[in-house]
């Protein structure tokens, strides 16, 4: 595996490889690797010549600072894993080379409806913050196809909308793939590290309560399920952000379901100082 630290050096290396027709493929991340990255990893290298990976902690989508400060920093296992799953380059940037301006962005990215919505209400500027070092990523890489996981659903709809806004949306493939989960149900996340032994086996009640909604949904109101399943939560001491049913393209809230529209349930809940969130798509 290539290790970059260098924004140009990397750009023309890639520049270099796209020349002589090789297909690139870009798992950005924040480290603290699970097998859900390496799922992404390994999709990447079925569909791509060079599979790319970014190791970069972003300061500026951390609403909390606090989070910030504790998110896991596993770096010398990260690399290991890395190179076990065959993964061609590692760009691990310092903050002076993903911002060279300082981390203050000027521009603001229109990300409509998705900045007020769930993950966009509860953690105000986030999704400016992925947007800007998303863009940085990917001015730098320019990959032929981008890897995500399910598991940021909202995080997939707005990196979608900033590929459109940097008129890039010909040029780089979005690919989602599916949340990777333990064997309880658990959906992977760096974060469940951060958890205690008790507060892992309680986290499993997240996909639990959105597997309740999925298993009993029906055609028509929507709230008392979805009260229902925050209860589930709640009652066993999570602080909980949201629990919402909603149509799975725009994310807009639902209270009536038709029995048509393709619909995702979403969740955001506190295990004392860990948030946790999920998703599960219902039809
Ligand atoms: O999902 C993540 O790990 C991050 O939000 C991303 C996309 C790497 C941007 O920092």
């Amino acid at each position: 595996m290539i290790l970059f630290k260098k924004a140009n050096s990397l750009h023309q290396w890639v520049d270099a490889q796209q020349r002589k027709g090789q297909k690139v493929g870009f798992v950005p991340t924040m480290g603290a690797l699970h097998l859900g990255h390496i799922s992404l990893i390994e999709s990447s290298r079925k569909d791509n010549d060079i599979t790319i990976s970014s190791i970069f902690v972003n300061p500026t989508q951390f609403n909390d600072p606090k989070d910030f400060e504790k998110y896991p920093v596993t770096i010398e296992k990260d690399i290991l894993q890395l190179e076990q799953a065959g993964c061609d380059v590692l760009f691990l940037p310092s903050v002076e080379e993903i911002y060279p301006n300082g981390t203050t962005s000027k521009q603001h990215y229109d990300l409509g409806e998705m900045e007020t919505l769930l993950e966009g209400k509860f953690r105000p500027g986030h999704y400016q913050g992925v947007c800007q070092v998303v863009h940085r990523l990917l001015e730098i890489v320019h990959p032929d196809n981008l890897y995500l996981g399910q598991k940021d659903y909202q995080q997939c709809m707005v990196i979608s909308r900033l590929v459109e806004l940097m008129g890039i949306n010909d040029k780089t493939n979005i690919n989602i793939c599916p949340t990777l989960r333990e064997t309880d149900g658990l959906a992977m996340s760096s974060r469940n590290m951060r958890l205690s032994e008790a507060e892992r086996v309680k986290a499993v009640l997240i996909f639990q309560s959105l597997s309740y909604i999925k298993d009993n949904l029906v055609a028509g109101e929507t709230d008392t399920i979805k009260n229902k399943a925050i209860a589930m939560l709640s009652d066993e001491g999570f602080r909980v952000d949201y629990i919402e049913i909603a149509d799975a393209k725009t994310l807009e809230p639902l209270s009536n379901w038709d029995g048509k529209k393709k619909l995702v349930a979403l969740a955001a809940a506190f295990l004392n100082e860990v948030r946790l969130i999920d998703n599960l798509l219902l039809n």
